[in-house]
Order: C-alpha cells, then sequence, then structure tokens
C-alpha cells in the first residue's frame, strides 16, 4: 500500500445532509409508529432543537434517575441550560434531532462531528423523558442518528456510556455498536465509582489502517542521551505565543494530537487565550534553556468526575522528545498528588511512541483503543486510551 503525503489528497468526503438547511434546521418530517401495550400505537415526529426546548431538557437532566447515567453537574438551573442549547445551536457543528410522540418532545438526539485528524467520526449523545422509557423512542433516535451521521458523510459514529446503564448499553449494542475501550472510575455516583465505556460503529470501512510494521516505521527521531538538567517544566507566557505556534505546525509533532497544520497564528492565540486554570483548563510546557520542546494540556474536571484528562499533548519529535514527554508526564502526576485528584486519563495515538513510551514507563495502563480514530498520512490509526493509577 503505498503511503499518501497529503491527506488532502485522500478521499474522505463530508456530505452535506440534504435534510439539513444552513440554518441547522431539520425540515424531512419523519413519522413513525411506536407501540407499546396491546392496541396502544403513538405517532413519533421528529424535528431540529430550539432554545424553548431548554425547559424540558432541564426536567430531563435534573431527573436523578436520568443523572446517574447521563452524567453531567447535577442539578443545572433552566438558565444554565438554554445557554448551553444556544451555543449548540450557533456553534451549529452539531446536529440535535427531538422526537415528538403525538406532539410532545419526548427525547433528543445529537451527532456531534469531530474536527482534525479525527473528522471522520461524529460522538452521539441521547436522552429521553423517564415516562417515554421503553416505548420505543431511544430505538427510533438512535436509527435516526445513524442515517444522520452517513448523512453527514462520517465514517464512524462513537459514544461514551457508564457502567450500570444497562438500559443505554442494550440499546447500542441492538445497533451494532461494539465496546473499544473503557476508563476505569471516571465517575462517583450512588456511592460507588463507574467505569466509563467507549463504543463505536463503523458506518464506511475506514481503509486502510496503519499496519504494527508501519507503526514502528514512524518511531520519531530519538535524540541521544543528555544531560536533563536544563529541561523544565513551567507555565506558559505572552512571550512563548511564537514557540507554540511553530510547534503547532510541525506536522510530525502534532500527529499526537487532532491538529493538523498549519495553524494560523490567530488560532494559537486563541488556544493560548483558552487556557483558564480558575475554570480548570491548564497547560504544562517543557522548555530546554527557553526553547518549548512540548507541552501537555489538561482539564481538571469538576465533580462527580474528580480526574484529570489530557486534551491535547505535543512534543518536539526532532528535540529530546522522550524527555519532553518524560518531564510532562512527571509534572501532571505532580499536580495529580498536589490537589488529590484520583486519576489521570489520556487518548494517545498509537504511533506517538515517544509519548507511549513515557506514559509506559510512568505506570499508566491501557484498556483499548478508539479504533480508526485519527486519519493521519493517508491511514487510520487507532488512539488508545490510558489511565494512571
Ligand atoms: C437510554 C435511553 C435513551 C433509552 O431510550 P428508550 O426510549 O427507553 O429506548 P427503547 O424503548 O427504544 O429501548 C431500546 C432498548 O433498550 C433496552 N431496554 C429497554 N428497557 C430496558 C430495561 N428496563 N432494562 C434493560 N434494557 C432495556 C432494550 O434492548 C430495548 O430494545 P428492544 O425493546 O428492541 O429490546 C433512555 O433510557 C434514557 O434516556 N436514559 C437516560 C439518559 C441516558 O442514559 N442516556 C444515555 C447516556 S449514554
Amino acid at each position: 500500500m503505498s503511503k499518501i503525503a497529503d491527506e488532502s489528497a485522500v478521499s474522505q468526503p463530508i456530505l452535506h445532509a440534504p435534510f439539513i438547511d444552513p440554518q441547522n434546521n431539520y425540515f424531512l418530517e419523519v413519522i413513525w409508529f411506536v407501540s407499546w401495550g396491546v392496541g396502544l400505537s403513538s405517532q413519533l415526529k421528529f424535528r431540529s432543537l430550539s432554545v424553548e426546548d431548554a425547559d424540558w431538557i432541564a426536567e430531563v437532566e435534573n431527573d436523578p434517575e436520568t443523572a446517574k447515567y447521563y452524567i453531567s453537574v447535577y442539578p443545572r438551573t433552566e438558565h444554565e441550560i438554554r445557554e448551553s442549547v444556544k451555543k449548540w445551536l450557533e456553534d451549529g457543528r452539531e446536529k440535535q434531532l427531538v422526537a415528538e410522540l403525538d406532539g410532545e418532545p419526548a427525547g433528543c438526539v445529537s451527532v456531534g462531528p469531530s474536527t482534525g485528524r479525527s473528522r471522520h467520526v461524529a460522538w452521539l449523545g441521547i436522552f429521553v423523558r423517564r415516562k417515554h422509557w421503553g416505548k420505543g423512542v431511544g430505538s427510533a433516535l438512535t436509527e435516526e442518528a445513524v442515517k444522520l451521521a452517513k448523512a453527514l458523510g462520517c465514517r464512524r459514529l462513537m459514544l461514551g456510556t457508564t457502567e450500570g446503564n444497562d438500559r443505554a448499553m442494550n440499546l447500542y449494542k441492538k445497533f451494532g455498536f461494539e465496546i473499544e475501550t473503557h476508563v476505569s472510575e471516571e465517575a462517583y455516583v450512588d456511592g460507588c465509582w463507574r467505569k466509563s465505556y467507549i463504543m463505536g460503529l463503523e458506518l464506511t470501512p475506514c481503509e486502510p489502517k496503519i499496519s504494527e510494521s508501519l507503526a514502528d516505521s514512524k518511531m520519531p527521531f530519538s535524540s541521544p542521551e543528555k544531560s536533563v538538567a536544563n529541561v523544565v517544566v513551567k507555565q506558559l507566557m505572552d512571550g512563548d505565543l511564537e514557540q507554540i505556534h511553530r510547534l503547532q505546525n510541525c506536522p510530525e509533532s502534532t500527529k499526537s494530537s487532532r491538529k493538523i497544520p498549519p495553524i494560523t497564528k490567530e488560532q494559537t492565540k486563541k488556544w493560548y487565550e483558552a487556557l483558564k486554570s480558575m475554570s480548570g483548563r491548564h497547560c504544562l510546557a517543557c522548555f530546554e534553556n527557553n526553547k518549548l520542546l512540548g507541552y501537555l494540556r489538561f482539564v481538571a474536571r469538576p465533580l462527580p468526575y474528580s480526574n484529570l484528562n489530557i486534551e491535547e499533548m505535543i512534543v518536539d519529535v526532532n528535540e529530546r522528545p522522550e524527555e519532553a514527554a518524560d518531564a510532562l508526564i512527571t509534572a501532571i502526576k505532580g499536580f495529580k498528588e498536589r490537589y488529590g485528584y484520583r486519576r489521570i486519563f489520556g487518548y494517545i495515538p498509537q504511533t506517538s511512541t515517544a509519548i507511549v513510551k513515557a506514559l509506559k514507563n510512568h505506570g499508566f495502563k491501557t484498556n483499548g483503543a478508539m479504533k480508526s480514530y485519527y486519519f493521519t498520512d493517508g491511514y487510520y490509526v487507532d488512539v488508545s486510551s490510558y489511565e494512571y493509577p
């Protein structure tokens, strides 16, 4: 198989769904008939989400039974939920469908296409009002979501669910979703820590996949042993923007992340300004004599998670990648210990060998991988989940 250097040369069609207009309105009315019990049947229709849906969504999110599994911070005000709905609609990237049962909103599904190296993947989210559970609304919404993801040109549909959510697991398995990986003890709810599963469904084959031998041949350059005395991890300063921009535009180094160069100066600045320690968004940066060797951006999640999530880790593959990866992971472990977070989670492609080696050296373990999650240099690459301890 020939290696295709330019991703844009490889066909990865993102089609425009015929039934989504530029204002994000779902205007093809699909009518389903759901039935339950003897002789009962109802009409189910689909429409796009609107800000007016915030009230019944607040009712769903603040239902303690739903909040056990559809985990966000609970309880939340209607105002807060309305602001979230507004943001989703303004952003427009994620598509949402509301199912109405006999004219009343009964549930909602979202299909959120990812970006960069995982732009062929969409993430699914779903909830149904408790009074309508078990009537087929979830199944009908999932079927529409699969159609929508296909129409958007996505090759994989993925989702996260929580241990013990048997209804949801059975629903997803019915549609062919398979568990690809899990992270242990992701959330603490009602007296126990729960695993979080990541499930995936292939809609269109993801070929070619990177082979193990090819992954090995893509080992980044490893510099000879040097003293690590000058390697320090510290906070980023405004004056480091040029260096961050340089690193974010290194085609080889960014393969451990979703980022695909070119990244504009404006995008780098926005990325930097999005770091807000008071809201739990942090970045550790590794320097040698004021030269940026790499960074690790992470989120300190609020209850019920109490974990640190590595969102992005990039090391300069030409400048002591192993030392930089080691120093950054030592630093995030220090942060975890200092503030008493429970675990550290991260998702790293199998081809990023310097980072993978450092994670393993530090006692991180993996439970599986999100299949074909990145598309890099013409190949689909699995992205492993790592957790510590
Ligand atoms: C999960 C959820 C969306 C399912 O919606 P629903 O409308 O009840 O789903 P359906 O009626 O279409 O049932 C779908 C499948 O779930 C399974 N199921 C239904 N009731 C079940 C129960 N009591 N226990 C276990 N599985 C059950 C069945 O496999 C069913 O398919 P089948 O009837 O063909 O056998 C809904 O329960 C919900 O909103 N839960 C709270 C929010 C949530 O957990 N969202 C998912 C987060 S990952």
